[in-house]
């Protein structure tokens, strides 16, 4: 599908965007010399391995070898696919990506179709809570006050679409898209219906702000009590985080993410003042939701009931988050009193006592050892075998070293190995080995050299000589520069990123991925000197390659004219050297 959306937009999106801020806006990036560094958010890495260029318009990192351009680094990053990526840098920039009538972007145009009449809709359900008694003696029921219901859109879904309709002035061309796109449906009788009606409105938006979903509760606990939109091409569930919008628009880093079930939860701590509370749309929680919470926080803490379900599910969580876990990303619990939501409790207890619970969430290590301990009696051998196999896998799957060897040291010292030997054997046998991956590597040649710093530096393209016209000439790797070449001269100013960008999914993109973050230890300004100097020599070679082939011709049926000229030109020219 990405062949669809032409070259020349995805370079002007490059253009556009510097790589620097658009990482800096996600991860702190400190100046070292020319570029940017900080500690890689792909790899558990204690030192500043990743580096950001500017210049170059790429990142690269020595500790994983995780690499590419803006692009590459959100596909990575946050997970989306090319797609979504060219996407996110076209809202980023407001521009529009360009209309062909070609399958993706059919696509493409079905999803902004449906961005615009949800949030159509969504004013509509928002306008109907003024004209709405019931739904607004529903929300001060709740103690839901005004600035809550404009700061999370909430609205109102008459019980009869008709009504709706009526009351809404929503005309017909509107009502047939809504049915078009399955926001509204008909009855095997005929009528239409809103799957949401008689509901209040949670609208659900995404990370820009857009309207995805909603999420729909009876006024009168009829079942089921919440009731979300399905899955669409612009909504999906396990991805999604509610509230997230509301608590970035305030913070863009938030210290903590509080996580709990509801959202009416999600509502009412927030009009309390707690202002990065967020929640799962009623689903278990999914490494998807994990990663997104970590990339806009180090603190995510998990709010539960305190009942068997609820220590249950913190349970799976924790679990699930294991593997995301470091020394900087950590994870704590809160349960509550039986019978309590967060909703219920804050009104009761108010802001301050809700925030001692924070302060005192148990930290993840607690958390593990208290759940892996229940039911396990210390004194026995068959329970500290037992105990032991049932913890390990899931220390191993941590892949932050210092967490890892301290948990295990923990359960080291409860199943009561003290003998050192043993001690120190426990904590590193059978470790799955988080070694680096060896990166792809290739052979240093000149031309390969030549390669690397024409896209290191493609304003070079402009200083070399033109070798065109030997582009048949069997030279390895001479097909490849002169077509990066060409695309240098053709490109003015273009930077290393964009120039990798028009090679996706081509099959030299490996080689020039590589060649363009080889470390050629050659100083700034020997650079250009090199160039041509690397230049000149493969020209030699050309031209020695020439000479071999117009002697041995020569030996066996003699050279025309032409050809003797060109070898006493060849001979006169080497001969310079
Ligand atoms: P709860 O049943 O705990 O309700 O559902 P609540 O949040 O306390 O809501 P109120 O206070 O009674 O209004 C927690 C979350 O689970 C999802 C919703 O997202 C809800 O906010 N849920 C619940 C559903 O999706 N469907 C349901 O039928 C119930
Ligand atoms: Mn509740």
């Amino acid at each position: 599908m990405s062949g669809k959306i032409p070259k020349y937009f995805i370079t002007e999106l490059l253009c556009r965007t510097n790589i620097v801020e658009l990482i800096h806006a996600r991860l702190t990036l400190k100046k070292n010399g020319k570029n940017y560094q900080t500690n890689c958010p792909f790899h558990n890495d204690k030192t500043p391995s990743f580096t950001v260029s500017y210049e170059k318009q790429f990142y690269y990192c020595f500790g994983c070898n995780a690499h590419g351009n803006a692009i590459d680094f959100l596909i990575q990053y946050e997970n989306l696919s090319f797609i979504e990526t060219i996407e996110e840098l076209a809202i980023m920039h407001g521009i529009t990506m360009p209309f062909e009538n070609t399958a993706s972007n059919n696509f493409y145009f079905r999803k902004q179709k449906l961005y615009l009449l949800m949030e159509r809709i969504c004013k509509l359900y928002k306008k109907n809570i003024n004209f709405t008694d019931i739904a607004n003696q529903y929300l001060a029921k709740r103690g839901i006050n005004k600035n809550m219901i404009d700061r999370f859109l909430i609205g109102f879904s008459s019980s009869s679409w008709n009504n709706f309709h009526k009351k809404l002035n929503i005309n017909k061309e509107f009502e047939q898209e809504l049915l078009t796109y399955n926001i509204i449906s008909v009855s095997k009788k005929g009528y239409i219906y809103d799957r949401f009606q008689g509901r209040i409105i949670f609208p659900i938006q995404d990370y820009h702000g857009r309207i995805i979903a909603f999420g729909g509760r009876s006024l009168n606990n009829n079942l089921p009590k919440y009731l979300n939109s399905p899955e669409t091409d612009i909504f999906h569930k396990r991805k999604q985080i509610y509230g997230l919008y509301q608590v970035k628009k305030k913070c863009l880093k938030p210290t903590y993410l509080l996580v709990v079930e509801g959202y009416i939860d999600v509502i009412t701590l927030t009009q309390y003042n707690i202002n990065y509370v967020v929640s799962t749309l009623g689903t278990s929680t999914t490494s998807e939701h994990i990663q997104i919470l970590f990339q806009n926080t180090d603190v995510i803490i998990y709010c539960y009931d305190g009942d068997d379900a609820g220590k249950n599910a913190a349970w799976q969580t924790l679990k699930k988050a294991l593997p995301y876990i470091s020394d900087k990303k950590t994870l704590k619990f809160l349960l509550l009193p039986d019978n309590e939501d967060p909703d219920s409790i804050i009104r009761k207890e108010g802001t301050e006592k809700f925030q001692m619970r924070i302060k005192n969430a148990i930290t993840m290590s607690k958390f593990f050892f208290k759940n892996i301990l229940k039911n396990v009696n210390l004194s026995s051998n068959d329970d500290k075998f037992y105990l032991s196999a049932r913890a390990l896998p899931l220390i191993n799957t941590i892949s932050s070293d210092t967490i890892r060897i301290y948990l295990r040291q923990i359960l080291a010292r409860m199943i009561g190995i003290l003998d050192d030997n043993q001690f120190e054997k426990f904590l590193y046998e059978k470790e799955i080995k988080y070694t680096k991956k060896i990166p792809f590597q290739i052979k240093r040649t000149p031309m390969r050299t030549l390669i690397g710093l024409l896209i290191q530096n493609p304003s070079l393209a402009k200083i070399a000589p033109s070798i065109t016209k030997f582009k048949n000439l069997k030279i390895k790797g001479l097909p490849i520069f002169l077509e990066i070449l060409q695309t240098c001269l053709d490109n003015p100013n273009i930077k290393t990123g964009q120039l990798l960008e028009l090679y996706r999914n081509t099959k030299i993109i490996n080689v020039l991925k590589i060649l363009a973050r080889w470390d050629h230890m050659i100083i700034q300004k020997e650079i250009q000197n090199m160039f041509l100097d690397l230049l000149m020599n493969i020209y030699d070679k050309i031209l020695e390659k020439r000479q071999e082939y117009l002697i041995s011709k020569e030996r066996i049926k003699g050279l025309k004219m032409r050809e003797k000229k060109e070898i006493w030109s060849i001979n006169k020219a080497l001969s310079k050297k």
